[in-house]
This record gives structure tokens, sequence and C-alpha cells, in this order.
């Protein structure tokens, strides 16, 4: 595996793939990998000739200064674990390779047609502007056949869809991959790590509420589902919920019924802020 560290040098090997022909696949991250990034990477070289893996902290999307100091890195570890799978090369930039000083103090603007104004959109303002910016800077650098992001950042997923629509990246696939899961059913999520063994364990109903939540939906409506998430969220010691959405898997707007509905949850349990999904 060859670590690329500037956008020159990234443009010179994507250049040389492309004369020879050979399909391209992206893993966008920011590091602290495990094996829901793992199942991304897997597919991508199961898919494409070469694979790109970026980790890249990337400023702009934080809108909570805190949070970005403390996001777990370790590039030793993910450069390890990215060999072993056999990705062809890291991208992995310094904060000045990819920006100037201009672009970190300025809100990326991008039409997201409403899809920014709900959920994670509402409690993190600027996050999914920061999200295009970096993406859509990737995809102009790699300019890759398909690239691969998790559905547990379920509303990421429907922006970067949009995106490549509004911003004409049109002959690139997205793939949407499912969530990983600990054993025990709890979200794979670099932020895991900033959980106590205890904060862990609380942790674990969360998925539990939602899988249970599936039982519900003959007898009850999205309303009544959506409050009893909440309210059971709620009662465990520990999990505070920010908000529970049920909508539609491509809209993210409000739905009537459960068909083709997403529920989409955001619970801090001590600190860490945690998200999961469910679809019904
Ligand atoms: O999902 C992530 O880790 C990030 O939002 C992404 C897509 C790598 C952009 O920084």
């Amino acid at each position: 595996m060859q670590i690329i560290t500037t956008q020159k040098a990234l443009q010179e090997q994507v250049e040389a793939c492309k004369r020879l022909g050979k399909t391209i696949g992206l893993v966008p991250t920011m590091g602290a990998l495990h094996e829901g990034h793992a199942s991304l990477v897997r597919k991508s070289v199961e898919e494409n000739r070469v694979t790109f893996v970026s980790v890249f902290v990337n400023p702009t999307q934080f809108n909570n200064k805190e949070d970005l100091l403390k996001y777990p890195r370790d590039i030793n570890k993910d450069a390890e674990l990215l060999a072993s799978l056999n990705v062809d090369f890291l991208f992995a930039p310094a904060t000045e390779e990819m920006y100037t000083d201009e672009e970190l103090n300025t809100t990326f603007s991008f039409d997201f047609g409403g899809l920014d104004q709900v959920m994670e959109g509402k409690m993190r303002p600027g996050h999914f502007n920061g999200v295009v910016q970096i993406v859509s800077r990737l995809f102009t650098l790699v300019q890759p056949d398909r690239a691969y992001f998790g559905e547990k950042d379920y509303q990421q997923l429907a922006i970067i869809r949009r995106m490549v629509q509004v911003l004409d990246f049109n002959d690139i696939q997205i793939v949407g991959c499912p969530i990983v899961r600990e054993s025990s059913g709890l979200a794979l999520s670099s932020r895991n790590q900033r959980l106590s063994a205890e904060e862990k364990a609380i942790a674990v109903n969360i998925s539990h509420i939602l899988f249970e939540s599936r039982q519900l939906t003959q007898s009850q409506s999205v309303a009544q589902v959506q409050s009893w998430v909440i309210e059971q969220v709620n009662r465990v010691q520990g999990l505070t919920v920010e908000y529970y959405e049920i909508v539609d898997q491509t809209t993210l707007m409000p739905v009537q019924d459960f068909s083709h509905a997403i529920g989409c949850i955001t619970v801090y349990c001590g600190p860490v802020r945690l998200i999961d999904n469910i679809k019904y």
C-alpha cells in the first residue's frame, strides 16, 4: 500500500490508473477505523481494480470545537489495517493540504433541497456543508467509479446521493453499505472508543429498543412508535435522546405509514453523542 499526503501525488496516481483503464473505488473516512469501515473497504477491493481510502479528520464538518479535538486519531493503526485489507492507496493529507485559511473560515454553500433542515442537519448547523465540501473535493481528485458510505450516517448518505446529481458527479456510483454491529447490537462507531465499559453496556439498549419497535408497527401509528422509542430510551439511566424521527428513506420527510420508512436516532450516552437507525 502506498501512502500519499499531497493532492499532486494523488492526482498523479489517479491519472496512471485511468491511463491503464483500471476501475477505481474510493472509501472516504475520518480514520479511527473499525470493522464498519473495513466492510466498506472489503467491498471496494472486491468491486474495483484499485482502491483509494482517504483518512482526513475534516475540520469544516465539526460544528463543535471540542468534538473535533476529541475525535480519535491513530493513523499508524489505520494504515496497518488498510494494508492488511489490500488497499492500494491511502490518502492522508494535512489540513493545510486540503484547505486555505479562507476555506477553513467560510461555510461551503450547497443547495440541499431541504435535506439539511432535519435531524443531524438541524442539530449540527454547517455539518453537512463541510461533508459536501470535502467529499466533492475528493470526488474531483480521485474520479472514482464507485464510492462507499455506511448507512449508519444515513442522512449523510442521502445528501451524498443528492450531491452527485446537483454537482454532476453522475458517473460515480454511490454504494451504501449496511450498519455493522457488535454482537451486543451496538452500532460500530469511532466514537464508541470514548465510551467506558459501563457506558458501552448502557448504550446497547439503543439498538435493542429500535429492534423491539419493529414489533409495534402492526398495531401502532408512526407517531406512537416514535414516542414509544423516545420514552423507552430516556428511561434507561445514562441515556438522553436528542431526537428520534421516523422519515421517508429518500426524502427524509415525515411519513404517515411505515412503508419505505426509516427511524433515525441520536442519543447522548454521558458526553458521547451516538447515532443509529432502523429501517421499518
Ligand atoms: O462519514 C465520515 O466519516 C465523514 O463524514 C466523511 C464522509 C469521510 C467526510 O469527511
